[in-house]
């Protein structure tokens, strides 16, 4: 029985034209003949008109904005990428002390950044404070405790949203799914009202909203609406309690197709979502919206080269150069991305598991792919953009790829390939 086709992924910046892929203006081969590989590669068009796409609904018909884009950093934190969306308008979701200085050193504005994140520890909380972040997103009671200890230190107030945990099912890989209540995250649903009433009297804070995240790569809008009537349930009740709210912040986790997906438009998604809003008496407030995934997973690449093609008892397995250390979401979640030749070619095809020189059977990339490529072919794996640089590691003493940003017909290096001596450059032999 014939596999049925997995179609390709939709791409706005990458192309394939004569049997050759062009990432905008720019053959892929030219990049990675000029970079080397394993190369990533971004298309500014792609992630500009992703943001677009959202900022269109953020607008209502008179012009009025009702709710803000903050990237949600952690997908892909290259200082070009966020720049590119600082210059759009965008403002940032960060979750580290790491992520908040890469915000900072781009000149983001501190207003148009919210910290989340289940674990902040008090120098981070210190520094976020320092930085007069537009809200720290809390995630349980001993941590707002710990805000306000950190905030009397410094003697500042600290403005506070708390994270809620709908327990919605958001349908989507156990590892992403975030809002139910058997997760980590949030402040359980029976607890919120408690713990606002809670923070209202602590002496350094500042309740300014309230947020939700329910998971990532959710292709339904049901989800949310769900989350955000729960959410808005408690704005009421809060409202009645005295407690003012300013911003409602609705998270990330719209889903990009990888093939088979078919995800909301992202203008109708925010749309529904933000007509909601209004319909039930709430458009007054201000709406903070988290994307990562959404704003560039389509708006990236990973090139590989062949190395060697190993026909196997079982399987062909089609040897890249590139691995789980570069492109973790397989291994880590089986999760699938297309993959295909930088240049069409008339040799025969075969089935093959694409695969990295990682000592791990996990390490591969696709599985069971027809592929018509010959040793020293180039292969790009698509939808690379989200979660694929900033998960990748050393490991095997692998020095990171060089990460490509192309506007036009222009390549510009964002970030140069890894240095292997620079991999060992801080570590010490012991004295004897
Ligand atoms: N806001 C919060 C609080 C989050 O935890 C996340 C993602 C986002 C926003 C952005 O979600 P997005 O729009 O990108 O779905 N490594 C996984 C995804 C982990 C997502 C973690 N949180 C993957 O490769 O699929």
């Amino acid at each position: 029985m014939t596999k049925k086709a997995i179609p390709l992924p939709k791409l706005s910046g990458f192309t394939e034209r004569n049997g050759h892929w062009y990432a905008e203006e720019i053959p892929l081969a030219d990049l990675a003949k000029e970079f080397g590989t394993p190369l990533y590669v971004y298309s500014r068009k792609a992630l500009t008109e992703a943001y677009e796409a959202y900022d269109r609904a953020c607008v209502d018909v008179h012009g009025k904005r009702r709710a803000r884009v903050h990237f949600a950093m952690k997908a892909n934190s290259n200082l070009a990428v966020l720049d590119c969306f600082k210059k759009l308008g965008a403002g940032f979701d960060l979750v580290s002390g790491g992520e908040l200085a890469r915000a900072l050193e781009i000149g983001a504005d501190p207003k148009s950044l919210v910290f989340a994140g289940v674990g902040k520890s008090a120098d981070e909380i210190a520094q976020a404070l320092k930085a007069h972040v537009k809200c720290i997103n809390v995630e349980s009671i001993a941590e707002l405790h710990k805000i306000n200890r950190v905030a009397k230190e410094l003697q500042c107030r600290a403005p506070i949203s708390l994270r809620i945990n709908p327990d919605v099912d958001a349908q989507t890989h156990p590892y992403i799914s975030t809002g139910l209540k058997g997760n980590k995250f949030g402040i359980a649903y029976h607890e919120v009202l408690k713990t606002y009433r809670e923070a209202a009297l602590l002496s350094q804070i500042d309740v300014v909203g309230i947020d939700c995240h329910i998971g990532s790569q959710i292709t339904t809008t049901a989800p949310y609406l769900d989350a955000l009537d729960k959410v808005l349930d408690l704005v009421s009740q809060l409202q009645r309690e005295g407690i003012e709210i300013h911003h409602l912040d609705l998270g990330g986790g719209l889903g990009i197709s990888y093939g088979e997906e078919n995800p909301p438009d992202i203008t109708d998604f925010t749309n529904t979502l933000l007509n909601r809003v209004a319909e039930r008496g709430f458009g007054h407030l201000d709406v903070v919206l988290e994307p990562g995934r959404s704003l560039v997973g389509n708006a990236g690449v990973l090139l590989t080269k062949v190395e060697y093609l190993k026909p196997g008892a079982e399987k062909n397995f089609c040897i890249v150069d590139a691995a789980m250390t570069e492109l973790m979401r397989p291994a880590l979640y089986e999760a699938y991305h297309s993959i295909v030749p930088v240049q069409r070619k008339a040799v025969k095809s075969s089935t093959y598991d694409i695969v990295g020189p990682v000592c791990e059977s996990g390490d591969w990339l696709g599985k069971d792919r027809e592929l018509a490529v010959e040793e020293e072919d180039l292969l790009a794996i698509l939808s690379a953009g989200a979660y694929g640089f900033v998960m990748a590691s050393n490991y095997n003493t692998r020095p990171k790829p060089a990460e490509i940003m192309v506007d036009g017909n222009h390549a510009y290096v964002i970030r140069a390939r890894e240095n292997i001596n620079d991999l060992f450059a801080t570590e010490q032999l012991l004295p004897k």
